[in-house]
């Protein structure tokens, strides 16, 4: 599925995000800066963060674990009530289209 990331300048970019790669890895394998994964997608770092656009966070708004929300709360960028780690947001085609702003810092 597409997802478009949107840097802290406004740009927007889109790359296709095969389905049961996650949002972390998108964002890599397309050289879009602004996302570190650091520790690999293994819930250690926090260097994944992103924010959630509001159109799309219902249906991906909050942590998928307690584990992700405690790291969340060591993101370096203010925490918002959209702030997800992108690692662990899996693409499936019901989130195709899906927009995620990135943060200003992940240090
Ligand atoms: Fe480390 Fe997502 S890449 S928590």
């Amino acid at each position: 599925g597409k997802v478009t990331y949107v840097g802290v300048d406004g740009s927007r970019t889109t790359v296709e995000v095969a389905e049961g790669e996650n949002v972390m890895r998108g964002a890599l394998y397309n050289a879009i800066d602004g996302i570190i994964g650091e520790c690999g997608g293994g819930l250690a770092c926090a260097t994944c963060h992103c924010y959630v656009d509001d159109s799309w966070a219902d249906r991906v708004g909050t942590p998928a674990s307690r584990e992700e929300d405690e790291l969340l709360a060591a993101a370096s960028a203010p925490r918002r009530a959209t702030s997800r780690l992108s690692c662990q947001i899996v693409m499936d085609p019901a989130i195709d289209g899906l927009i995620v702003h990135l943060p200003e810092t992940q240090y």
